[in-house]
């Protein structure tokens, strides 16, 4: 079993390509004094993505990296690993960026990559997991925050909010439903790394209980 991070302040990288309401979630958490983090810089692909604009207001490092200048994947998270070791990032935090993670960002922060996604995962991978999950009739469906690994949203799970899914939502109302659900699971979940509780044994993250000596 691997202990993750140590307990103490965690210094946050962040990588959106749009409009980065849950990068507003966490900061504001950190505003509070709820998540013992610091943002050190966030990065985008994306030249317009308003999560660019939403850094710099807050006096956050923010970068675009144009994956188009670069001469493929390996070159292009080359360049975002140097950035996020210069910045001092411990763990990596996908909050809506668009691209499949490659072997030298898997590599360099093996394990400490994180994504949320708008679905309880393992079903309704990929894009339009709302879309999916309405079309597909399920009850109930909510959001994922889990480690990346190499597959489409197939690392494993770190915490989970359930939602219900009503008969006439359509994708936008139940997306709806469960960003509020992601904008407190991400920053919460972020809190247990900050507090050194979270361990990996085989797929399963296993989080230690605050309260006891042994495994939760
Ligand atoms: C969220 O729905 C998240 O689950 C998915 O991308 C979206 C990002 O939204 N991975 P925002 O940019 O954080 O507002």
């Amino acid at each position: 079993m691997i202990q993750i991070t140590q307990p103490g302040i965690i210094r946050l990288g962040v990588l959106a390509s749009g409009r980065g309401s849950n990068f507003d979630a966490i900061c504001a958490a950190i505003d509070r004094g709820d998540l013992q983090a610091q943002i050190e810089i966030l990065i985008s692909d994306k030249a317009d993505a308003a999560a660019l604009e939403k850094a710099s207001k807050r006096g956050i490092s923010a970068r675009f990296i144009d994956p188009n200048s670069f001469a493929d994947r390996q070159y292009y998270e080359g360049e975002i690993v140097s950035t996020l070791r210069g910045a001092g990032v411990e763990l990596v935090v996908l909050a809506g960026y668009m691209r499949l993670v490659g072997q030298v960002m898997l590599q360099n922060y093996r394990w400490r990559i994180l994504n949320i996604h708008p679905a309880l995962l393992p079903s309704f991978t990929g894009l339009h997991a709302q879309k999916q999950a309405v079309e597909y009739g399920v009850r109930f469906s909510g959001c994922t925050v889990h480690m990346v690994d190499e597959g489409m949203d197939t690392g494993p799970i770190i915490r989970q909010a359930v939602v219900p899914v009503y008969q006439y939502d359509d994708e936008d109302s139940l997306a709806a439903r469960i960003l509020e659900q992601e904008h407190n699971l991400y920053w919460q979940s972020l809190q247990l790394f900050a507090q050194g509780r979270v361990y990996l044994d085989g797929r399963k993250v296993i989080i230690r209980d605050e309260s006891r000596e042994e495994m939760a």
